[in-house]
């Protein structure tokens, strides 16, 4: 990882979180792991929400330990009600409190739509939409009971939806993947209009092609990453440092008149690369 992308380098090395406490899900790996160090950098106290591999989530723990910062790790299945409550619960109990929700957990299950069975539509709509409606709901009680009152933020709570930029370009042989994106955006939408008046903000980050693994094969080889290429007008597929300073600045004060807004991260993929020389 370049130093230079470090998060704490963008925010002018200001600890702009500092003090805040942050829940992300699905967070153990890929973007979420990602996020979870960038909030850390900027002074935040970290939740790791992971389903499975427990000793990846150790690991994150350790590591932002070992680098100062506080950290804990939970067990819970975004899509279950009961264990999403758990989670919160835990959360409260053990921080004290929440300012900060990093909706992020999120799978693929593709294929061709003729092909697609109802249980890999409803695991890919269960854990990336209705596991953002269940986290989102409880960290928006739990800003709503506590209100405005700490000196940490100028708002209630910020919660941030990932979603991607297939929440507008459609992509054929993933439509339970985009249909839950979609959704993702009218519900973040939805949420933001009817949160606002109690302080609360709420914003999507829209990643494009990001080196993780849920996307290994679109870049695992040097064709392969050339085919990739030439739908990202920028030049270079992201890294998860990308998508973590978004997430810092929407988290913080920085972006404290924005609400609603989906903010593309995506080295310029949303920008119909087809027609550079065509149309
Ligand atoms: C998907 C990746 C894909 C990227 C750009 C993301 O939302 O999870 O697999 O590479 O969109 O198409």
């Amino acid at each position: 990882m370049n130093v230079a992308l470090k998060v704490t380098a963008e925010t002018g090395g200001r600890r702009v979180l500092e003090g805040q406490r942050a829940l992300v899900t699905g967070a153990n790996s890929g973007i979420g792991a990602g996020i979870v160090e960038g909030l850390a950098s900027a002074g935040a106290r970290v939740v790791i929400n992971y389903v499975s591999r427990p000793d990846e989530a150790q690991r994150l723990v350790r590591k932002i330990k070992d680098s100062g910062g506080e950290a804990i790790a939970i067990q819970a299945d975004v899509s279950q009600e009961h264990q999403v409550r758990a989670m919160f619960e835990q959360t409260i109990e053990e921080l004290g409190g929440l300012e900060i929700l990093v909706n992020n957990a999120g799978l693929q299950k593709d294929s061709a739509l003729v092909d697609m069975s109802l249980q890999d539509w409803d695991t890919v709509i269960r854990v990336n939409l209705t596991g953002q409606f269940l986290c989102a709901r409880e960290a928006a009680r739990e800003f709503i009971r506590r209100g405005v009152t700490s000196s940490l933020s100028s708002s209630a709570g910020k919660i941030v939806c990932v979603s991607s930029v297939h929440d507008v370009i459609p992509w054929a042989g993933h439509a339970n993947y985009a249909a839950s994106k979609g959704g993702v955006m009218m519900l973040m939408k939805t949420m933001a209009q009817e949160l606002a008046a109690h302080k609360i903000r709420v914003n999507s980050i829209s990643p494009g092609a990001i080196k993780t693994p849920i996307n290994h094969s679109a870049w695992s080889t040097a064709e392969k990453e050339a085919e990739l290429l030439q739908l990202i007008p920028y030049g270079r597929v992201g890294v998860t440092h990308d998508i973590a300073r978004a997430a810092v600045w929407l988290a913080s004060d920085e972006s404290d008149y924005v609400t609603g807004a989906t903010l593309y991260v995506d080295g310029g993929m949303t920008l119909y690369p087809g027609f550079e020389n065509g149309g």
